[in-house]
C-alpha cells in the first residue's frame, strides 16, 4: 500500500505472540498491542483495514491462495509469513490461522496467532519463497504451486500435510 520495503528487520522476541482477527473478507477486526507496535501503525490505522496492509512483496501470491483455499474450506493453516511494517521494515513469523465458529457452528472470525520464526526455518523458507516468486513471474500461479508441491514432496509431505511440514520446519 505504498510502503517501500527496506532491508531492516524488526525483532520478534521469543515471548511475543502477535494476534489479529479478521472478518470473512480478511479485514482486521482486532489486533493486539504487539501487532500494531511491531507493524508501526496505531490501532485506529489498522482496524477495518485489509490484512494486506502489511503484505510484503517478497511473499508469493500462491501462499496466500493456499491460505484462503484452506480457510474457505474450514481448514486451519500454519504458514510462514514475511510482513511489511509502516516504516518499510520486515519481520518473519509462523502464523497459525484458525477459523473460529459460534456455538451454532456459524462463522465467527479468522484468528491468526503469530510467533517468531526460528532461524533454521528461515534458511529453508526464504529461498523457497524466492523460487516461488520467480516461478510466478515466468509461469504464473501454477508454476509457483508446482515449486511448492515439489518442495513438500522433498520433505516427505504434500499439500494435504502442509501444516505438519511447516510445523516440523519450525522445529
Ligand atoms: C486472520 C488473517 C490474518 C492474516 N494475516 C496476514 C498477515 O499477517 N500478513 C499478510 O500479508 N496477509 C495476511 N492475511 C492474508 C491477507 O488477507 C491477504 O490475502 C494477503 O495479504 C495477500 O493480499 P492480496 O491478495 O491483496 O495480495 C491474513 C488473513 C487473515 C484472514
Amino acid at each position: 500500500m505504498g510502503v517501500a520495503p527496506t532491508d531492516v528487520e524488526k525483532e520478534v522476541r521469543d515471548i511475543d505472540i502477535i494476534v489479529s482477527k479478521g472478518n470473512e473478507a480478511g479485514d482486521i477486526t482486532y489486533a493486539n498491542p504487539i501487532f500494531f507496535n511491531i507493524a508501526g501503525y496505531t490501532q485506529s490505522e489498522l482496524i477495518d483495514k485489509p490484512h494486506s496492509i502489511i503484505r510484503h512483496p517478497d511473499m508469493p501470491k500462491s501462499v496466500f491462495k493456499l491460505l484462503w483455499d484452506h480457510l474457505k474450506g474450514g481448514i486451519d493453516t500454519n504458514v510462514f509469513v514475511k510482513n511489511l511494517c509502516k516504516g518499510g521494515e520486515f519481520y518473519w513469523v509462523l502464523a497459525q490461522v484458525r477459523v473460529a465458529t459460534n456455538p451454532d457452528g456459524s462463522f465467527r472470525n479468522y484468528t491468526s496467532t503469530r510467533k517468531r520464526m526460528n532461524a533454521p526455518a528461515r534458511a529453508i523458507i526464504e529461498p523457497l519463497y524466492k523460487n516461488m516468486i520467480e516461478a510466478e513471474a515466468s509461469g504464473g500461479m501454477e508454476a509457483s504451486q508446482k515449486v511448492l508441491e515439489d518442495f513438500l514432496a522433498s520433505q516427505g509431505g504434500s499439500i494435504d500435510t502442509f501444516n505438519d511440514v511447516m510445523s516440523r520446519i519450525q522445529g
